[in-house]
């Protein structure tokens, strides 16, 4: 990289517009949304769509709401005009839904353009020219009034051509993009688009598209703003022009560059799902919808089911989607840090008491809402902490462990996958907690136990397998417990403990309901230790909790 910059590189200037209007305006329902994921995504795939992979992508966009969908080039191949005629002769495309194709202001692609056309009920003839300074300079060759002749001929050559379609009942619309106009003189993107309304004449009943791309990203996303805002303000007829959005991604800011642009009075969004698209893509509509969506506006799309659409996605155009990327990342509704993890939990609960605006931490939506489950929150790895652990337990198993428990058993389990080195399932963190606790058998084995109790007094019979022997035991107490902690002390030689905290809990696994209890000990040292059993008897379930407690203070 260069040391200065600034002998290579230029800074970009910006239009002039001191009483800009945009960073005041909010946005308060949905732009129309034109998909181009057949046309501009599809240009930019290593190994184009086929007919039927184009047929199955179009589906899923009508099924998402797209009401207006750029199909293709129809003039620039044999299945970009085949795609036309399945959709057109097969009936496949449904009433309210408009088809748009692109077209260069030539007359022979244009012929073809119309000819692939007829029989549709709703079209848009997507004309494009190039306006910037360096694609007038270097890419044509032509000067300002040359390339303005250009587009006017186009707009007369589709305008001379309407009959064809119009006589069968199709309705058009032009569409005009002054490509590159993000890089072009506001004075001159105006100069030709008033020349192209010239032609067409459209009115505020049949409104012309004017689609100002920013066809490579060449500023901040106020700039683009500021431009858009200047041609709404200075743009002869406004009201009869429908002014459209078409971001690319080459600063990162597309999706940004939309939202201002729409802020600056723009009515229409181009883009495509997750941004696929030329360089590093169109603007990614799923992200501008989604966006409106956790703002409380009804995007007009519906992403409910967004795994099917990222599946469809993936088998029509090869691409991925990134595991970050807003919304359909597999990551996104993922926490790893302990802190994220126990704020989640705790806001996922809170809501579902008060169950009205989502306002759970770190969640800008509730995952549920476009398909996501409320498990795939929270993972643990050696970041997580004991409410990262607590969450897995409970949501994937039922396991409530006692607030105590957790931070005893938070640290022990984080240790473990500390030593491994990756993130841990559901399943693996049950396993640790079943060895640390339930698997505890040394010093002391259960092999059988029984207690009567007379007016309040319990003795208990039991037998443990200590070293490989089986010794009989006895004591009394209270209740069962204090009966078995009573023999564990006397007659089996353990280390003195009370017993401080009791809690069971109802487990079921399959056709099977056992119990599950919590027991703490605190030794006559002082420390609290945790103990925990499982048994479809709940008092037994209590008995192996102390034997588990006492087991894990004598190690
Ligand atoms: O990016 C662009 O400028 C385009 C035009 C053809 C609209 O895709
Ligand atoms: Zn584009």
């Amino acid at each position: 990289m260069l040391k200065n910059p600034s002998s290579k590189y230029q800074r970009f200037n910006p239009v002039s517009l001191p009483n800009r209007r945009w960073p005041s305006q909010t946005i308060t329902k949905a732009p129309i949304w034109c998909s181009v994921d057949l046309r501009d995504g599809n240009q930019a795939l290593a190994v184009p769509m086929n007919v039927s992979q184009k047929l199955d992508m179009f589906d899923a966009l009508v099924k998402c709401g797209f009401k207006e969908i750029e199909v293709g080039f129809p003039s620039a191949s044999n299945t970009e005009f085949a795609f036309n005629r399945r959709l057109i002769e097969e009936k496949r495309i449904p009433d309210d839904v408009t088809i748009q194709c692109l077209v260069q202001a030539r007359e022979d692609l244009i012929e073809k353009t119309v000819e692939s056309l007829i029989g549709a009920k709703n079209v848009v003839i997507h004309m494009y020219n190039s306006t910037s300074p360096a694609q007038r300079k270097y890419v044509f060759g032509k000067s300002k009034e040359e390339i303005i002749a250009v587009a006017i001929k186009g707009a007369q050559m589709i305008k001379d051509r309407l009959h064809r379609l119009t006589t069968g009942g199709t309705h058009v619309t032009l569409q005009y993009s002054p490509e590159s106009f993000s890089a072009t003189e506001v004075e001159f993107a105006k100069e030709i688009s008033e020349a192209v309304m010239d032609v067409w004449q459209p009115t505020p009943q049949h409104k012309m598209i004017l689609n100002l791309p920013d066809t490579v990203e060449v500023c901040m996303p106020n700039v683009y703003a500021d431009q858009i805002e200047w041609i709404c303000t200075n743009l002869k007829n406004r009201e009869s022009l429908i002014i459209s959005l078409h971001t690319h991604n080459d600063r990162g800011t597309g999706t940004a560059a939309t939202e201002l642009g729409l802020l600056a009075g723009a009515d229409r969004v181009e883009g495509t799902l997750f941004g696929n698209g030329e360089r590093t893509g169109n603007l990614d509509i799923v992200q501008v919808a989604m966006n409106l969506y956790m703002h409380g506006i009804d995007p007009q799309l519906d992403f409910s089911d967004m795994s099917s659409l990222i599946h469809m996605y993936e088998r029509t155009t090869g691409m991925t989607v990134p595991p970050r990327q807003p919304y359909a990342g597999e990551l996104v509704f993922t926490a790893f840090s302990g802190s994220h993890q126990d704020a989640i939990k705790k806001g996922l609960s809170g809501y579902e008491e008060h169950k009205t605006i989502w306002d759970v931490p770190y969640l800008t939506i509730d995952p549920n809402d476009i398909g996501r489950e409320y498990h795939e929150v929270i993972r643990v790895n050696s970041q997580s902490g004991k409410g990262g652990v607590a969450y897995l337990l409970e949501s994937e198993f039922g396991i409530e462990l006692p607030k105590d428990m957790q931070r005893e058993f938070g640290p022990i389990a984080n240790d473990i996958v500390d030593k491994l080195g990756r993130e841990v399932s559901g399943a693996e963190l049950k396993d640790m907690f079943w060895k640390e606790y339930i698997q505890r058998e040394t010093p002391y084995a259960l092999h059988h136990f029984h207690a009567d109790g007379v007016d309040g007094v319990f003795t208990c019979r039991c037998s443990l397998v200590i070293q490989g022997k089986e010794r009989g035991i006895t004591g009394t107490g209270n209740g069962p417990i204090a009966a078995f902690a009573d023999a564990l002390i006397k007659d089996a030689g353990a280390p003195s403990f009370e017993v401080t905290t009791y809690r069971e809990q109802s487990l079921s696994s399959g056709t099977e309901a056992s119990a599950l209890a919590f027991i703490q000990i605190k030794t006559s040292g002082g420390k609290a230790v945790w103990g925990a059993g499982v048994d479809t008897n709940i008092e037994l379930a209590s008995i192996k909790a102390v034997l588990s407690a006492v087991n894990r203070a004598s190690n």
